[in-house]
């Protein structure tokens, strides 16, 4: 970068040295730092993508910082169950989506993969079996009206609103019938994570359109021994060798001081990178958990994009059940839970062992979301675990329900690399709005999934977001002139009309509409 010392940065940056930045004192000498042309701030599916852009641009002097001691983020598998019956399980990202394989690595194409089958579900209550297909049915028809009326909102740059309104504008009023409130979530939060009224209709379903209708509907779980972020290693691998001293495992950044010349990024175990830019692909967790000092202090329309985007939780909990033992109907995917009281507890149980999964597994898997996850996720295995076969015990009958030889689930909100699962867009937040979450702030640029404006939430977001800034970055260092901002928003406006969004950014909105309207 362009500041050769700390002392010359704090100049820059109007800091007197008498008054000493607290930089300073915990003994960060400036001329020790590792140089480097672009500091890529995370290993997840955005940094690694945006790496490879460099490298594809012929930018190879970057340095990749990462928390952990593997790459991939949040796509992350563990071993489980009993000692001699033990599987690779995904803690994570686990479908792949058709953008996905349209773009991402190759690598994904050989993953093992079995399609979920959406209608392959079983509906119950606390007294069994029960069928409510009915009410499902219903709900997917107001849908239609629900995906018809954000189209009209996006292409007539009217006021977005809650999903819960737009589903209540449908016509589809769940009540408090347990059943209806099931087959909501079902068709809601356990794609967003959130509930309706905390999501936006518009951009909801620009989210959905763009990812399952713009290229297929086919949504394939991976259960590959490798792991999912087998595709990740395979992208990475076109360019580190390895043991390339360009990956710093084991590294948690602290602090990060940035300019309009350039970053330094100071990390925890006292050591510390120079870098004429940097990407930072921290989850939006992340930045909205302070867990990582800025320095100068964000300005309030970064702030603002920051604290507005929600983050999401998204928790699996995995059981394992006497092979010989399995109690539930094997070519059955999915099995729904109506819950008389608590909406979204324990609703959804998926099972691995099946046709084309991992048979003769007896893993079975539970999902919770939101406030039914922080509530998991804060109290301890035995007590979720008594819960969860209470559900169970109630839905097959107690006397044909095993106890499970294995028991594990994360705690995405508690991982202080990624304080949730991923991000939800919530209702009224304009493009504006959004875009401030993405701005570049001098020579630093994020990159991530939520920075995304189409695929949030989603590792093709991640995929997109980092291989654009890469492009941008390169850009910038071929010209060698200062890289223009990405436009960002002071005052924001209730909607944002696309025309201006597009002009400003050079981006091609319209393709938004393209599937929705004519696909
Ligand atoms: C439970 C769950 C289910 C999901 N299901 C799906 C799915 O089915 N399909 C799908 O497409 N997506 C899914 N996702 C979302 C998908 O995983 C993410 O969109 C994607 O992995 C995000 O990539 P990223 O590069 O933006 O962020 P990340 O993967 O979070 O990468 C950021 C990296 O930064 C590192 N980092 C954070 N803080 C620091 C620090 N202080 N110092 C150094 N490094 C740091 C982190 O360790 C991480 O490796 C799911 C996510 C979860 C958690
Ligand atoms: C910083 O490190 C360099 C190289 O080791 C050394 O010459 C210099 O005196 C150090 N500066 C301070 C302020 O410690
Ligand atoms: C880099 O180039 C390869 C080969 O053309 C391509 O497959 C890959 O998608 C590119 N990566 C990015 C991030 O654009
Ligand atoms: C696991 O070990 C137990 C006890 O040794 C044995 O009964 C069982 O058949 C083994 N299961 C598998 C899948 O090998
Ligand atoms: C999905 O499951 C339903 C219900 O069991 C079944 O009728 C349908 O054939 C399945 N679809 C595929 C593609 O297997
Ligand atoms: C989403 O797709 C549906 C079905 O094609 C379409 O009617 C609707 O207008 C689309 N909505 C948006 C916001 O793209
Ligand atoms: C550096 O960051 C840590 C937390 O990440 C914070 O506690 C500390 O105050 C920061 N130091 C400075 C000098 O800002
Ligand atoms: C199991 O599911 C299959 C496929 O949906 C169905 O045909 C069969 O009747 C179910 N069996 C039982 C016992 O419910
Ligand atoms: C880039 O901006 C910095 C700070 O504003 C300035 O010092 C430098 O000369 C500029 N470089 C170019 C090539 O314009």
């Amino acid at each position: 970068m362009q500041v050769k010392s700390l002392t010359a940065f704090l100049a820059f940056l109007g800091l007197n040295c008498a008054k000493a930045s607290p930089f300073s004192k915990r003994g960060y000498n400036a001329t020790t730092c590792k140089k480097t042309s672009v500091a890529i701030l995370g290993a997840g599916t955005a940094g690694i993508t945006a790496a490879q852009g460099l490298t594809n641009n012929s930018v190879t002097d970057f340095l990749i910082v990462e928390y952990n001691g593997d790459i991939g983020g949040r796509v992350a598998h563990t071993t489980f169950g009993a000692p001699n019956q033990s599987y690779t399980v995904e803690l994570g990202a686990n479908w792949v989506s058709d953008p996905q394989l349209n773009n991402l690595d190759r690598t994904l194409s050989f993953c093992a993969t079995g399609a979920s089958n959406y209608s392959s579900l079983e509906t119950f209550n606390q007294d069994g079996a029960n069928d409510f297909t009915d009410l499902i049915n219903e709900f997917e028809t107001d849908y239609s009206t629900l995906e018809q009326d954000a189209g009209y909102i996006l292409t007539e740059n009217l006021q977005d609103r809650s999903t819960r309104s737009g589903l209540s504008l449908a016509r589809w009023k769940p009540g408090k019938n347990p059943e209806a409130q099931a087959s909501e979530w079902w068709g809601w939060d356990f794609e967003y994570a959130y509930p309706p009224e905390l999501s936006s209709q518009e951009f909801g379903i620009v989210n959905y359109n763009t990812t399952f209708y713009q290229y297929s509907d086919a949504n394939n779980y991976v259960f590959d021994s490798r792991g999912f972020n087998a595709f990740i290693k395979g992208t990475a691998a076109t360019f580190l060798k390895p043991n390339d001293p360009r990956l710093l495992l084991n590294t948690i950044v602290t602090n990060i001081s940035y300019s309009d010349t350039g970053v330094t990024v100071y990390n925890q175990d006292g050591s510390c990178i120079d870098a004429d830019y940097a990407i930072c692909t921290f989850s939006l967790g992340v930045l909205q958990n302070d867990v990582v000092t800025f320095d100068p202090e964000f300005p309030s329309w970064k702030q603002m994009g920051i604290e507005t985007f929600q983050m999401g939780t998204y928790t699996k909990v995995f059981l394992q059940f006497p092979p010989d033992q399995v109690f539930w109907n094997k070519s059955t995917q999915f099995f729904l839970y109506a819950d008389p009281v608590e909406r979204g507890y324990y609703p959804i149980f998926q099972s691995l062992d099946g046709p084309g999964f991992l048979e003769g597994s007896g893993i079975n898997f539970v999902t919770v979301v939101d406030q039914q996850s922080y509530r998991v996720e804060s109290q301890d295995d035995e007590t979720t675990k008594a819960q969860v076969m209470a559900v169970l015990r109630d839905m097959f009958g107690a006397e044909n329900v095993p106890d499970p030889i294995a028991f594990m689930y994360p705690r995405w909100s508690l991982e202080p690399w990624a304080f949730g699962s991923y991000s939800n867009w919530p209702p009224g937040t304009t493009l504006e709005m959004h875009q401030n979450l993405r701005a570049n702030l001098g020579r630093l640029f994020f990159a991530g999934e939520a920075t995304s404006t189409e695929y949030y939430g989603f590792l093709h977001g991640a995929f997109f977001e980092g291989q654009a800034v890469a492009e941008e970055i390169a850009d910038c260092i071929k010209k060698r002139t200062n890289c223009s901002s990405e436009i960002n928003y002071q005052e924001l406006h209730g909607t944002t009309p696309l025309s201006e969004y597009d002009a400003a950014n050079g981006w091609d909105v319209s393709s938004f509409l393209t599937y929705g309207f004519y696909g």
